[in-house]
């Protein structure tokens, strides 16, 4: 589903971001990317959704081999892929419904189409009862299940979410990331950037760690520092 090969990520300001990644994800898969601050991650997960591009190397997401992909075949890249971010980016002033509604309207989606599409994401994400209301009127975890809602609303191949818990408290926290793992039960490929311990530890998912822009362990159920000698010191 997602294969890196060799890549590196070099910004303009010289900032060597990501060193010789290799890194394959199978369909299905779910995975969490954690490391410090300034790792790596929120790169890693840019270069999947094709935010950045690779300074070297090969990266293949579904039937996509990045590289060759022409500017005008992006969009269907990412129909293929939702994305979760830290601080929800809803739109302010759209209602919860039309903030999902939005992302299908633009790929010119038939009106009754999304009218069923909105109804069931907002079913999966349990906010039926307040798909009226400005964003701003939800609690933070509210809002972080409408932006997955949102993110669902395409019926993507893979949802990544980049640190989904950073601004909610422990038990929100821990639903979201519940909620995530059913979306994956269902089928969708997950990543989740995070710094959130605890909830790596009780999911015993695989764990990739960055370190400086490399990876530094790649396990399957994993916690968040790999049980090692030698294993990096994370914050
Ligand atoms: N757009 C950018 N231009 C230049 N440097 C960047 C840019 N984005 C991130 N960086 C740098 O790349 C490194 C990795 O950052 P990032 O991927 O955001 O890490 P993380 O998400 O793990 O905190 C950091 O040194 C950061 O300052
Ligand atoms: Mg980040």
């Amino acid at each position: 589903m997602i294969e890196l090969h060799g890549v590196n990520l070099v910004y303009p300001n010289n900032v060597h971001a990501l060193h010789d990644i290799d890194l394959h994800i199978e369909k299905g898969g779910f995975v969490f990317l954690v490391g410090a601050t300034g790792s790596g991650k929120t790169s890693l997960l840019k270069l999947i959704y094709r935010e950045e591009i690779p300074t070297t190397g090969e990266i293949f997401v579904d039937t996509h081999d990045l590289s060759q992909l022409n500017r005008s075949r992006i969009p269907y890249l990412r129909r293929k892929i939702g994305v979760v971010f830290q601080d929800f980016k809803l739109l302010p002033y759209k209602t919860i419904y039309e903030n999902i509604a939005y992302v299908l309207e633009v790929t010119g989606a038939a009106s009754h189409d999304i009218q069923k599409r909105v109804k069931k994401v907002l079913e999966m994400v349990s906010l039926t009862e307040k798909s009226e209301m400005l964003p701003g009127e939800l609690s933070g975890g509210e809002q972080q299940r409408a932006s997955i809602a949102r993110a669902l609303a395409n019926r993507p191949l893979i949802l990544l979410a980049d640190e989904p818990t950073g601004n909610l408290d422990p038990d929100t926290s821990w639903e979201l990331v519940q909620l995530l793992d059913r979306v994956n039960t269902q089928g969708t490929t997950v990543i989740v950037a995070t710094h959130n311990k605890s909830i790596v530890d009780a999911m015993k998912k695989r764990v990739v760690v960055l370190n400086e822009g490399r990876i530094a362990y790649d396990e399957e159920k994993a916690s968040y520092i790999p049980n090692r000698q030698g294993a990096p010191e994370l914050i």
